[in-house]
């Protein structure tokens, strides 16, 4: 069903009001939402409820409603001016136009010049209609096991992404995502959600701390406590004026299925799930795509990635694989001094050291997350020592463990 075509209607006359009135009830597609003689409290009324079309009479009225049209058609110029009269004189007309009127509607009313003038103001409506804002991508870099290098990862993923993008630190008791940039944040999320009700790109922009051209940090507050104050349905708002802004918008949630990560991993258009090549790592990313799949995320919204991997490993990636049931879509050797040093420095990997394989091998995951797409190498040898131990450990999960229950996993002890 198309929208309705709402009318505000001033009259200083009863009977004329009630005359537009009926017309406009006649009509399927118009209705009225509020009508009275006084054009002051007609302005707030119009200001408030942004109706398609206000129809303004000139009668005794005249110089009054002609200035409100000309208040209008500078204030409210996604209002169409409608001005009705019993007088049809050119004079009036030219009058009305030139306070800013779009359409005249003589009374008493024909019906087919009502139908003529409600298509107009159907294309006007069509005409001014606000364009749909755009929404830039939003990237979570999540893990369900501490330590398996999501800070690492987003923060470099964020420097690899090919248009303005904003790193976003969920962490909100405890974020560490400025050192990994080398910043010192005099904002954060907190003054974003304490000040959301007047947002704009500027304010927006004030609170976000840049690190290079493309590259912006929205930090997690200095303070433990002002990370209390924060609700999920403040990120939520948070998050969306973001995408507003940029391009992408990288998220580095908490590891835990907590209300603010779970409203962050909602809206987020992929999961970059990040795991170790450890059992307790491959088994925490083993229950968060369960959780997932409960949550009814849709499996293509999560690629997963193995951070410090290494030839060492005694594993198959193929078997990781069949035990997640998904492919691994990336996989950051392990280098410990450049991935320190790198962090001790401050500098991602992708703009200090872009020739070292864990920053080609993010490259490679940002490219697949923007469009292109990639392919994984086929694993060395097979180690059946660690997988028969990982499975015999899950058959006998399995047998013991009750079903974990999404409830159960909004609780952050049960998730972890
Ligand atoms: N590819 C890698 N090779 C070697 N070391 C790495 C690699 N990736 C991350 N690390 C190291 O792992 C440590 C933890 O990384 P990071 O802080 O990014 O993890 P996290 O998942 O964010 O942890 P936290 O639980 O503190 O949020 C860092 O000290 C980092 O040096
Ligand atoms: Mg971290």
């Amino acid at each position: 069903m198309t929208q309705p075509l709402t009318f505000v209607i001033l009259s200083t006359g009863l009977d004329s009001f009630k005359e537009i009135r009926s017309a406009l009830a006649s009509d399927s597609r118009a209705r009225l939402l509020a009508g009275g003689n006084d054009s002051e409290q007609l302005y707030d009324e119009i200001i408030r409820l942004k109706p398609n079309a206000a129809i303004i009479t000139l009668g005794p009225n005249t110089e009054q409603a002609l200035a409100l049209m000309e208040r209008l058609a500078s204030e409210c110029q996604q209002t169409a001016i409608i001005a009705g009269a019993r007088d049809a004189s050119p004079d009036l007309i030219l009058r009305a136009m030139r306070a800013g009127a779009r359409e005249f509607l003589r009374l008493p009313i024909i019906s087919e010049e009502l139908e003529t003038v409600l298509d107009r103001i159907s294309e006007f409506c069509s005409e001014v209609a606000p364009t749909p804002k755009k929404k830039g991508r939003m990237i979570a870099v999540f893990s369900s096991k501490g330590g398996c290098g999501t800070s690492f990862v987003a923060s470099n993923l964020a420097c690899a992404m090919p248009d303005s993008t904003c790193l976003v630190d969920l962490n909100l008791q405890a974020g560490d995502l400025p050192l990994f940039l080398g910043l010192d944040p005099k904002y954060s999320i907190a003054d974003v959600v304490e000040n959301r009700a007047r947002l704009d790109d500027t304010l927006v922009a004030s609170y976000i701390t840049p690190y290079s051209s493309r590259v912006s940090l929205l930090a997690a507050p200095r303070e433990a406590d002002s990370a209390d104050e924060i609700e999920p349905e403040h990120v939520f708002e948070v998050l969306e004026r973001l995408r507003e802004n940029y391009a992408y918008v990288v998220l580095d949630p908490q590891h835990t299925f907590d209300a603010i990560t779970l409203a962050a991993l909602d809206q987020s258009d992929d999961i970059v799930l990040t795991l170790t090549l450890d059992i307790p790592a491959i088994r925490s990313a083993q229950r968060a795509l369960e959780i997932f799949d409960r949550l009814g995320y849709p499996r293509s919204k999560v690629r997963i990635i193995v951070n410090r991997w290494s030839k060492q490993i005694d594993l198959d990636l193929h078997q990781v694989e069949k035990f997640l049931g998904e492919p691994v879509v990336g996989f950051l050797p392990s280098d410990y001094q450049v991935a320190v040093t790198s962090i001790n420095l401050g500098q991602p990997l992708v703009q200090s050291n872009p020739s070292t394989r864990i920053a080609a091998e993010i490259q490679r995951i940002a490219a697949a997350i923007t469009g292109e797409s990639i392919h994984m190498e086929e694993p060395k040898a097979e180690r059946r020592n660690f997988w028969s131990a990982l499975f015999r450990r899950e058959r006998a999960r399995k047998a013991n463990a009750p079903a974990l229950h999404v409830r159960e996993s909004l609780n952050p002890s049960v998730s972890r």
